[in-house]
């Protein structure tokens, strides 16, 4: 990324998704990254840390490891769920369901406010940590309705982004912390909806290479934003 200087040094949190596991091709390809750090639940980094958003010491360990490895430029955050076993996402009203509200919650929302916590202030003074949220979790744009949980998890997750960000500009006016929608693609994740190859759903890498570009442009003035893969400035 051109926005950093020749040794940059990246954390990609949710490194086992296919988003996370694209953003670290891309970066391990960036002669300018120095290096690249991954964290995910399922597969043990080389330093043996895995992560579980449901269990806060597994965060603060993870970041207190880290913290010798730092401080980081560049800190994405692809993890999420939709569905899972007994966890569909609700088509009505009907379908709410308490066990599915704190699932959701907990993974997509709870979790990276834990994240926000332990993980911004190994950001370097002009890094840029950035989650993937997505479009849905637009309410201004939302016109489909459904998706209660989902939908819901997201939008509060780019409130806690915002807030963060106002406290970050105070202690780190040059670093940022944004929410960024990677477009439809290809992955576990949207698969049993339009996610599955031939449909409209893009590859990985292509979504992860669009959105580093966007990353890159952005000014310290726009921390605490909403952006589309491509740059837009998304709705609340
Ligand atoms: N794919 C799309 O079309 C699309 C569209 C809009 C937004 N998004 C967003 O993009 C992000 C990445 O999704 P993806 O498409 O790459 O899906 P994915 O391949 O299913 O990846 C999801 C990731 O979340 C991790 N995860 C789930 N529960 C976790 C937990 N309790 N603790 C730690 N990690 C956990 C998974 O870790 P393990 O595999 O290690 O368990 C995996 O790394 C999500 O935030 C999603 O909401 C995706």
């Amino acid at each position: 990324m051109k926005r950093f200087n020749s040794s940059y040094k990246a954390l990609i949190i949710g490194a086992s998704g296919a988003i996370g596991a694209a953003f670290v091709k891309d970066l391990e390809g960036d002669k300018n990254c120095e290096k690249v750090i991954q964290l995910s639940r399922s597969e043990p980094n080389e330093f043996g840390l895995t992560i579980d958003l449901k269990d806060e010491v597994s965060l603060q360990f993870a970041a207190h490891t880290l913290q010798l490895e730092g401080p980081f430029d560049l800190i994405l955050v692809s993890t999420g769920i939709l569905h899972g076993e007994n966890l569909m996402p609700e088509k009505r009203l009907a379908d709410i369901d308490m066990s599915i509200l704190q699932e959701t919650f907990a993974v997509n929302t709870l979790g990276p406010a834990l994240l926000l916590k332990y993980f911004l202030p190994l950001l370097t003074n002009h890094g840029l940590m950035g989650f993937i949220s997505a479009k849905v979790g637009s309410i201004g744009d939302n016109r489909l309705g459904g998706w209660y949980s989902y939908r819901a998890s997201k939008a509060a997750l780019n409130m806690l982004i915002k807030t963060a960000a106002i406290e970050l500009k105070r202690q780190k006016p040059d670093a940022l912390v944004v929410a960024i929608h990677p477009g439809t693609v290809i992955s576990e994740l949207s698969k049993p909806f339009s996610g599955g190859s031939g449909t409209n759903a893009r590859d990985a890498q292509i979504a992860t290479q669009e959105m580093l570009r966007t990353l890159d442009g952005l000014k310290p003035d726009q921390s605490g934003g909403f952006f589309a893969y491509d740059g837009q400035e998304l709705p609340w």
